[in-house]
Formats: C-alpha cells, structure tokens, sequence
C-alpha cells in the first residue's frame, strides 16, 4: 500500500520534496498546492503531479491526503498543520526550522498532541548515506570517546542551525545537552526569513563530558572553496584516539591513531540532498506504517533541538551557561533581537 502525499508551497525548496517521489514504493504524490498559479504550474508539469490546487483546504477535502508535505515560509506553520489535522492528514513533514520563536513551538506541538498527528521537521541531512557513514565511524568507536565537537555553519542559527543542530544531535545519539553558554553579534540581514543573529558562538556540555562548539556565522570557517552560505556547513569530531569530520559539498571521513593516511570520501551535494530527502521521506510512510520505526527527524527530537537554540537565546541574554532542560521565556528571541540591534 503506498500513502497519499501532497505538497503544501512549490518554491525553491519544493523540488527536492517532489523529486523524492520518483524512488520511493511506500508513498505516492497526488497533489500540490501554491497559490502562486505559474509556480504551481511549473511545478506540476516538472514532477508529474495530477492533482494541482491554489487552495490548501480545497485540496485536503479533494484528495485526503495522508501526508502533507509544508515547504512554506517559517512564518507559515501552525494554520496548514492545524488544517491539516482537521481534515484528517495522518503524517506532517514540515520545513525547518520547526518554529521561530516559542509560542509557535508550543503550539506546533500541542496540535499534534490534539490531532494524533505524526511531525517530522525536514532536517533531511541526518538520512543522507554520507551522514550515516559518519554516525557508523562514530558509533563503532573508531576514535575512541568523543572529547570534542566544533560544527560551523555560514547560515543563521534558524537558517542553516536547524540542520547543524540536528547533525550534532544525530552523531551524538539525541543525548540532551547539560548546559549552553553563548555569545552573539549582530542580527542577520541576508536571510530575512528566518530573523536571528548574524553570528553565533555556543558551547554545549553534555552529561557523558563531550563539549561541543557551534558557531553559526556569515564568516564562519566551513566548506573550503564554497561562496553560498547554505553550502558552508561541517562537524569535525576529536576522540581519544583520533578524528573524525563531515564537510558539507567537500568530504567525510576519520584517521585514528596509526593510520598513516584518512580514509575519507566525497560529499557532493546534488546527490547527497536527494538521497536524503528521499529516505527521510520513506522513514515517513515507514512511521505511519509501525509505531515501532519513529522517525529521526521526529517532532519530539526537533523539539529538543528548539530548546537547544532557545536556551542558546536565554545564555545570550543572561551573558551566563543555562542549564537544561531550560525554562525560557516565550519572547527570548524578540528580546535578544532588541539588544543586538542597540
Ligand atoms: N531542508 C532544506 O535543506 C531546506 C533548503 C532550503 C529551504 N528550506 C526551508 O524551506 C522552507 C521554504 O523555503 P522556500 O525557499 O521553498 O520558500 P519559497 O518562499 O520559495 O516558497 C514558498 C511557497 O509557498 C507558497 N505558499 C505560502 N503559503 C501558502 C498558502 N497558504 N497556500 C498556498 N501556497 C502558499 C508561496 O506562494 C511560495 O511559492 C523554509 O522554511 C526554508 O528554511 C529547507
């Protein structure tokens, strides 16, 4: 049996969404919606969509879909979930980042709680085969014990930090930090859509000793050679008996002690993105499917990484480490927001 699946939004990032659907069994795309005609037209011709609609309600009560597919703006999250849930939507894969500030958060998560809906945010990196490479080096020990982490990213911290915060989560088991201390510059004027900090300096310490530093930054030290911010993105891991890194578009790989050379492997972009897109995809249907195979990128998880860039908003403010599970204030970004431009 393969699941009905529409996508809400046919901009810029819906065609990797659409494109997935060439590969996969257990999903099948039925429809799209945008109430922009010529994309939504452009859209249907390129991936062969037979449903194609300008009105989101018009399109649950037409063709029920199990799983509907946001690739909308932040600002656009909680009204098509909520319609969604109403018209008896199953599965919600839903752009990053899951929210911009906490209130959006709270409410994202109490209608999946009213509505039984399945959420996974697309943080579709952690499903590509070069990310799970890493996890195995990781996890088979081949460093020995992670010491410490420094992930970097040239996207904002609600821009590209969504995906270097679940890549950090996924690598180190979804353990839940212990405490944050950060520090910030600026506000970020290229990626007015998801408004935060131009430049992020974070330290998380978690219960088992690893420290990890993350830094999202316009300036930020990533992928050599690469001018596009959504392609400066890495993770180098120090262990006890050597290292390990994932560059994004560049290479991944590990050397441990009395390895005379790497053995690394390339990262390239185009085909990582849709191998990934599709898994995450598939790990949808196979969610829906068994209650026992929950999803990576589950709203549970991606919750937890929101806490992390909230509590990272509370340590900016304060100028001090917050603990967690961290208590923050609802308008925490507004308020860092008003300090960073004084
Ligand atoms: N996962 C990734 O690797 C990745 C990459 C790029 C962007 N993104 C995220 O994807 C999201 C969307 O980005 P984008 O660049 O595709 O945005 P976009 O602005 O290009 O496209 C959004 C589309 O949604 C449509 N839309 C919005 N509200 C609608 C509504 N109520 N009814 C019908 N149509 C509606 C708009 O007309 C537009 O065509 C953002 O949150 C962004 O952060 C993720």
């Amino acid at each position: 049996m393969a699941y009905r699946c529409a996508v809400l939004g046919c901009g810029g990032r819906s065609g990797p969404h659409m494109q997935a659907y060439k590969d996969l069994d257990n999903m099948r795309l039925v429809a799209a919606c945008d109430m922009d005609e010529k994309r939504l037209q452009n859209a249907g011709a390129k991936f062969g969509v037979p449903g194609l609609y300008t009105n989101l309600d018009d399109m649950l009560r037409t063709e029920k879909p199990d799983v509907l597919h946001i690739v909308t703006p932040p600002t656009i999250r909680e009204g098509p979930i909520e319609q969604a849930g109403r018209a008896g939507v199953k599965g919600i894969i839903v752009e990053k980042p899951v929210a911009l500030n906490g209130p959006q958060a709270a409410t994202i998560a109490a209608l999946a709680k009213q509505y039984g809906l399945k959420i996974a945010v697309n943080t579709q990196r952690r499903y590509a085969s070069n990310c799970q490479a890493v996890r195995k080096i990781l996890a088979e020990n081949r460093i020995g014990d992670i010491v410490f982490v420094r992930g970097a990213a040239r996207g904002n911290i609600l821009s590209m930090g969504p995906h270097l915060l679940d890549l950090l989560q996924f690598f180190l088991n979804d353990l839940p930090p212990k405490t944050v201390w950060a520090c910030a510059h600026g506000m970020n004027g290229y990626d007015y859509n998801h408004p935060a900090p131009a430049k992020v300096l974070a330290r998380f310490v978690y219960p088992n000793g690893v420290t990890a530093y993350i830094e999202d930054a316009d300036d930020a030290v990533c992928t050599p050679g690469e001018e596009g911010f959504w392609q400066n993105h890495r993770l180098d891991f120090w262990g006890s008996k050597g290292r390990a890194w994932y560059v994004q578009n560049h290479d991944c790989g590990y050397q441990a002690e009395g390895m005379a050379t790497p053995v690394a492997e390339p990262t390239p972009w185009a085909t990582e993105d849709l191998t990934g897109q599709r898994e995450f995809t598939r790990a949808m249907g196979e969610w829906l499917a068994d209650d026992r195979r929950p999803h990576g990128n589950r709203l549970d998880n991606s919750l937890q990484q929101f806490n992390m860039f909230m509590a990272t908003m509370l340590s900016i403010h304060l100028r001090r480490p917050v603990e967690f599970p961290a208590n923050v204030p609802a308008d925490i970004v507004a308020t860092v927001e008003k300090e960073l431009k004084q």
